[in-house]
């Protein structure tokens, strides 16, 4: 059948959307560019095709959440402090003040959430352990209350039919462990393998689907670089040492992981975005080529290949990093599954505009060519398909799980008391059909999972901005199933997209 196109152009997709108030708030930087620049080497708008998609009957169909994001309870039962509490708590770090005390309240209402689950026909639910309900300072004897809870809302997930696909860290440090140093510190690996096997071990008749980590390269690089995520520190040869503590936390994890258990199922979620260079120069692609090698293959390559990817501009830092010998072969683990977080592609130039950049030489832009969604990232499915290719060749086919996708809009109830957010099915619809013509391609996908399942607690952003295909209202915690929420339940149950 010949591809239909999907209303994606910048000039079909919401007609008016992005008129000249989106292009006049395009970045200095972007507008001096002549626009057939932006549009990346002058690629027609009509790349965005739709094609229809029949997925394969044992897809797994879901949907993602995050401790910190959704469950509230701060300080129950014995939780400690973690990094983010500290965050939220401080004045002027959350947009309007806002915190994760309370969240969507599902540490009580996770019956709640699981029934929504099941009418939307997903058969698989990402969600995280909070580490502080585990252990309140990282470390030491567990805290039964907090793994009973995560028992409870694993049970109910089974009795509901759904696989429950279980992150051990989406970045709610204990506070303890990052007064000692955090991820920097080597000493952390001895902690986060403990801490792995503590959770993997007391929830194994329930759980066989682990992620070790989500978006690796976003905690330690917002987190330690650039300060806008929690512990809010800014120091390049931190990150850069904390990355590679990550990497062998990751491998010593998997080994643990596997120890517990060598039949379960263990990958971690990377966030990744398509690298375009913002034009044809060759120092702009290979400024692009560093910025896919930092960006999204850092925690990848230590794990398959034990080696970093070349990503700066001169030799890596293997110093600043503090490599030893034989830590690359800590480092590799032959993860079951990669992971893929997938929001919006990166146009890359070769001109720095920080320090941090200069040693990457690369500079990212956010590309502005599609229409945006209210969180102001591009929609450009056609990403998703390239990045998607991308790892399937460079790989050789590995075994990839989509653990997130999604938009933010700020779609609230009508009279009717109904959602009709249709740019969010709009945006489903596209980057569905951008992973089917993928896995049509060869790609090995064996799920998706749409971020997320309720509007929830964004980080830095607060409540501000809005991913669910549940809408929350944040003051009496009620919840309404968006249209986008109905119409992913149709695919979800038929595996058609058309
Ligand atoms: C990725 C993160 O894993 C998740 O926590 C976040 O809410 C979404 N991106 C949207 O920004």
């Amino acid at each position: 059948m010949a591809p239909r196109t999907s209303g994606f152009s910048r000039r079909n997709f919401l007609g008016g959307l992005i008129g000249a108030a989106a292009v006049s708030s395009l970045p200095a930087s972007v507008r001096s560019l002549p626009a057939s620049v932006r549009m990346f080497a002058g690629l027609p708008e009509a790349h965005n095709v739709f094609v229809p998609y029949q997925f394969p009957k044992d897809f797994q169909w879901g949907v993602a959440t995050a401790a910190y994001q959704v469950e509230g309870a701060w300080n129950a039962d014995g939780k400690g402090e973690s990094i983010w509490d500290r965050f939220s708590h401080t004045v002027g770090k959350v947009k309007g003040g806002d915190t994760g005390d309370v969240a969507c309240d599902s540490y009580h209402r996770y019956k709640e959430d699981i029934e929504i689950a099941k009418k939307l026909n997903v058969k698989s639910y990402r969600l995280s352990v909070s580490w502080p309900r585990i252990q309140a300072d990282g470390k030491g004897k567990p805290n039964p209350k907090g793994l009973d809870y995560y028992k409870r809302v694993t049970d109910s997930l089974h009795q509901a039919n759904i696989r429950p696909l279980v992150t051990l860290y989406h970045w709610d440090l204990p506070q303890a462990l990052q007064d000692a140093g955090g991820w920097p510190n080597r000493a952390m690996v001895g902690r986060f393998t403990d801490y792995s096997e503590i959770v993997t071990r007391a929830l194994e008749d329930r759980v066989s689907n682990w992620c070790i980590f989500n978006e690796p390269w976003v905690f330690t690089f917002l987190g330690y670089g650039r300060g806008v995520h929690a512990p809010a520190t800014k120091d390049f040869a931190a990150t850069m040492r904390a990355t590679h503590v990550v990497n062998i936390a990751q491998g010593q994890a998997f080994r643990a992981i596997k120890a517990v258990n060598p039949k379960f199922r263990v990958g971690t979620a990377f966030s990744m975005s398509n690298c375009e260079p913002a034009t044809l120069s060759a120092e702009d692609q290979a400024a692009a080529e560093r910025a896919h090698a930092i960006g999204n293959i850092w925690f990848v390559n230590p794990a398959l290949k034990a080696e970093y990817p070349k990503a700066f501009a001169r030799e890596n830092p293997y110093d600043l990093m503090g490599v030893k010998p034989g830590d690359m072969e800590l480092c590799r683990a032959p993860l079951d599954y990669l992971g893929i977080n997938y929001y919006r592609r990166q146009l890359v130039s070769a001109t720095p505009t920080s320090p941090e950049e200069a040693a990457l030489g690369a500079h990212n832009l956010d590309a502005t060519e599609g229409p945006l969604t209210d969180f102001g990232w591009e929609v450009w499915p056609d990403s998703f398909y390239e990045l998607l290719m991308r790892i399937t060749r460079e790989y050789n086919k590995p075994v990839l799980e989509i653990t997130e996708n999604g938009c933010s809009y700020q779609d609230v109830p009508d009279v009717h008391g109904q959602v009709p957010d249709q740019r969010r099915i709009e945006f489903m619809r596209g980057y569905l059909s951008a992973l089917g013509r993928s896995m049509k391609g060869g790609a090995d996908v064996r799920g998706y999972h749409h971020w997320s399942l309720l509007d929830n607690f964004e980080w830095a952003e607060g409540y501000a901005q809005r991913f669910g295909l549940t809408y929350v209202d944040v003051r009496d915690q009620r919840r309404i199933i968006k249209d986008s929420g109905h119409w992913y339940g149709k695919v979800a149950s038929s595996g058609t997209l058309a």
